[in-house]
């Protein structure tokens, strides 16, 4: 049978109505969460999430605002900019699109982030947080996963969850939030001994790599639950074919746009797994929608009133 699909979008959607909601409520209090959004340079992707991220600021009725500094910023000038943002009592939530370029010291930016505004969890402050058990502002790719393990009533307590990627931004915190939930959590890496051995044990796989269809079935116990983090872009005709060979409709795609999106799990793990996350419409919409959540969250927080819970897995 072949695996049931998550449907992130139709999750995300019902998250973001849950925040429209709540937005709704605090404007009758008089307060309008705001998210500052800093986009240095011209990288193409970051232009479309951060489009992405103002847009869905504008649907669940957050004030936003976009700031672009050139490709050539310095260290120094952004941390002036973050220390502005800082200050403004109407900006609820700071968001520095990464990556950065690369004369800038992300790390010293990240950590100019005032905690409390630290929409995207990455502040140390926060990571520590989170790795205590303790409320903050949780990293949105992350905490996406669990909302969709979560409303997809898929149980996480006592079970087998193993994390491939040991990034600060996503395989690290994914793996706290698990652990947070009760899973028995193991992160692999590129140096892991049996990689698709250890895979295997996993009763949920979240892949969080960035290499195009790395997961293939023999990384699947049958049955499994897949949450593919992965966003890869597919150029080489040849890697295509090792994915979709056979597949009509993204070779009508491949061919028009001389590309496609494949996230980290191989399309034939559908004939494994018993539910997955697809790319695109899996995990990337709750990014967003987690976004517009901490946003909400970060502005209850300065303000000393209670913030309302999403999932407890
Ligand atoms: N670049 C890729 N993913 C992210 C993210 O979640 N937050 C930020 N700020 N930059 C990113």
């Amino acid at each position: 049978m072949p695996a049931r699909i998550l449907d992130g979008t139709s999750i995300a959607n019902e998250i973001r109505s849950e925040v429209a909601a709540e937005v709704k409520k605090m404007a009758a209090a008089g307060v309008r969460p705001g998210l500052a959004v800093v986009l240095v340079g011209h990288n193409p992707a970051s232009e479309i999430y951060v489009r992405g991220k103002v847009k869905a600021c504008e649907d669940v009725g957050v004030y936003s605002e976009e700031h672009t500094p050139p490709e050539t910023a310095t260290t120094a000038e952004l941390l002036a900019l973050v220390d502005n943002l800082n200050r403004r009592d109407e900006i609820d939530g700071i968001l520095v699109q990464l990556p950065l370029p690369l004369q800038v010291d992300s790390k010293q930016v990240l950590m100019a982030v005032d905690p409390m505004k630290d929409v995207d969890g990455f502040h140390p402050v926060n990571v520590g947080f989170l790795s205590t058990q303790r409320p903050g502002l949780v990293p949105c790719t992350p905490a996406g996963v669990i909302e969709i393990l979560k409303r997809s009533q898929i149980p996480v307590a006592g079970q087998e969850a193993v994390v491939v990627g040991r990034s600060d931004i996503v395989g690290k915190p994914a793996a706290m939030l698990l652990m947070n939930a009760n899973a028995t959590v193991t992160v692999c890496h590129s140096k892991t001994h049996d990689l698709p051995g250890v895979c295997r044990r996993a009763n949920i796989l979240v892949a969080a790599i960035g290499r195009a269809g790395m997961v293939t079935r023999d990384f699947v116990k049958p049955g499994a639950t897949v949450i593919d983090v992965g966003m890869n872009k597919v150029t080489d005709p040849a890697e295509f074919q090792r994915l979709f060979a056979g597949n009509s409709k993204r070779e009508q795609t491949f061919r028009m746009k001389g590309s496609t999106l494949v996230g980290d799990v191989h399309p034939e793990v559908a004939e494994v797994a018993g539910a997955l996350t697809p790319v695109p419409g899996g995990v990337g919409p709750l990014t967003i929608a987690m976004l517009m959540y901490n946003t909400v969250k970060a502005a209850k927080m300065r303000r000393g009133n209670r913030v309302p819970e999403l999932s407890r897995v």
